[in-house]
């Protein structure tokens, strides 16, 4: 797919096969995050796969209950549609652009995933996530000191085969303009 085709055919996925893709996959899309420009060149995001089941738990069940909505395994909707992985960004907020550059760094990873084949879709409430002990026990599990905050996740997987591809709304007109 040309560059052009990848942007316009990628749609967000929300129904994933159980499967986790290979880590040369993932890798590869985290890749594609870590390349994204960021205000003065700081590179202030992070980016953090999450495949282990009971962390992927927590952040459904949090991120549910930030939405005033219950969330258990089994029950109600999961509100990161049973991906096998969650791409969570975070971005230090030394840098005054973390929002802007954590959103740059999900963008091109939709995109990288989708030239691969994969599905995501962007998540939010990564910020309130990460304002929550929850936040704090995250950067102590990857050692990260300092002020951060959460942008985004992408939940990602293998789109299910049931699923055809939604059609894209048709895009709002006078958005685009010269002066
Ligand atoms: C900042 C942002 C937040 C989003 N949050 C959610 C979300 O929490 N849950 C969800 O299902 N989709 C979420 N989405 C996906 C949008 O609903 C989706 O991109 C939009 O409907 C356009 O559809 P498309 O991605 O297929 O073009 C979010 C997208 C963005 C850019």
């Amino acid at each position: 797919m040309t560059l052009d085709e990848i942007i316009k055919s990628r749609r967000s996925c929300r129904k994933f096969k159980p499967e986790t893709p290979p880590r040369e996959m993932v890798d590869a899309i985290i890749e594609a995050g870590l390349w994204a420009a960021s205000g003065r060149g700081l590179q202030s995001p992070a980016i953090i796969a999450v495949t282990n089941p009971s962390w992927r738990e927590e952040i459904s069940a949090l991120n549910a209950k930030i939405m005033g909505k219950d969330y258990e395994k089994g029950h109600g909707p999961d509100p990161l549609f049973n991906a096998p992985v969650y791409l969570m960004v975070i971005a230090s907020t030394r840098n005054a652009t973390a929002a802007y550059d954590g959103s740059l760094a999900l963008g091109n990873m939709m995109l990288k995933a989708h030239e691969l084949g994969l599905g995501t879709c962007w998540i939010h409430r990564a910020k309130q996530e990460m304002e929550t002990p929850f936040g704090a026990k995250l950067l102590a599990r990857l050692g990260l000191e300092g002020e951060w905050e959460g942008v985004g996740h992408l939940a990602l997987g293998y789109p299910a085969e049931a699923l055809p591809p939604p059609e894209a709304k048709p895009r709002l007109p006078n958005r685009a303009f010269y002066i």
